[in-house]
């Protein structure tokens, strides 16, 4: 690349969310918005941290207090075969903590499955799954050719190599959940890279940086600081830290910022099988050919989200606070 070249900026890459909010999401949902980089085409809601139709109703909050307007589809409702289970400890009975949110209870069954949101792009996009991989197995089931057309890149916040996981002793949360999901999208080798626990733990708040939220001017940074100080209390309780770990961003500041993340190709496999194995991902030489992320500079990420979202925690705002 000459010199000429490399002041070019880049068009925004086209993305499609598939997401679960949920704490972490909300904040990646916000990042995402908020940085010309992405143009973000449109968002699937699953099941995950909640239920969709709270999940749902989460979102229309998230892009009304962002005053976007943005098409939603309805990626997944429940898992493969596997009961409905959600995040109630670590999200809420709402799926936001303590932030204020109006009533759920609309209908979804018109809404468009993931399949559809991918068939209407003119151009091949990143998909960005941030939760179970349920909608995407459905869509690949449904519409393969389409799948494989559209999603040129894609990049899922989901299971764990060598870290612990959190959910059970060996499995992360969104592949514990529909680890039949996972298996068939692996199997389908699509440009799938993983972002999973092995980096995401890396990437935390501080309970120091929760608190100052609490008395920012931004009425949006305010309700999302009650959203996390409940996040904060399941990590306190559940993980023994004191700050919380806020996954999905990370796939989100590594489409913004290319070098957050290091990647290994590997071969991966996950576990279907019932008791604390379920939702294992692991290295198998039959596995599927993935790439997943080894390496990360977590700090790139925290301080894309400081600088676009969390504004009250840059360091120019210290001064100006009551
Ligand atoms: C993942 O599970 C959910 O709790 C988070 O939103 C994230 O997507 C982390 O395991
Ligand atoms: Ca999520």
């Amino acid at each position: 690349m000459n010199a000429a070249t490399a002041a070019l900026p880049r068009a925004p890459i086209p993305v499609i969310i598939d997401t679960d909010p949920g704490i972490d999401d909300t904040l990646a949902l916000l990042l995402a918005l908020r940085s010309p980089e992405l143009d973000v085409r449109g968002i699937a809601i699953s099941y995950g941290n909640t239920t969709v139709e709270n999940a749902h109703r989460n979102c229309v909050e998230i892009l009304r207090r962002a005053g976007r307007r943005l098409t939603l589809g309805v990626s997944a409702r429940r898992p493969l075969k596997r009961a409905l289970a959600v995040a109630l400890e670590t999200h809420g009975p709402t799926g936001l903590g303590l932030a204020p949110v109006p009533a759920p209870g609309v209908i979804l069954d018109f809404v468009k499955p993931l399949d559809r949101l991918l068939a209407d792009q003119a151009e091949p996009v990143t998909l960005v799954t941030l939760g179970p991989v349920t909608g995407l197995a459905l869509a690949l089931r449904r519409e393969p050719a389409v799948v494989r057309r559209t999603v040129k890149r894609h990049l899922a916040m989901i299971g764990n190599l060598r870290a612990a996981g959190n959910t059970t002793r060996y499995a992360e949360f969104n592949a514990w959940c529909d680890p039949e999901a996972l298996a068939e999208v692996l199997r389908a080798e699509l440009p799938t890279e993983l972002v999973g626990l092995d980096v995401t733990r890396k990437l935390l708040l501080t309970s120091g940086e929760i608190d100052r939220l609490a008395r920012a001017d931004d009425e949006l940074e305010r309700w999302l600081h009650a959203a996390l100080r409940f996040y904060l209390d399941f990590h306190r309780e559940h993980e023994r830290l004191d700050g919380c770990v806020i996954n999905d961003v990370l796939p989100i500041a590594e489409l913004i910022a290319p070098d957050t993340l290091t990647f290994e190709p590997l071969r991966l496999a996950v576990d279907v099988e019932d008791g604390e194995p379920r939702g294992r991902t692991r290295v198998d030489p039959n596995g599927a050919r993935v790439r997943m992320a080894t390496g990360v500079r977590a700090d790139v990420a925290h301080r894309l989200l400081v600088e676009r979202v969390l504004t009250t925690l840059a360091p120019a705002a210290a001064g100006r606070e009551r």
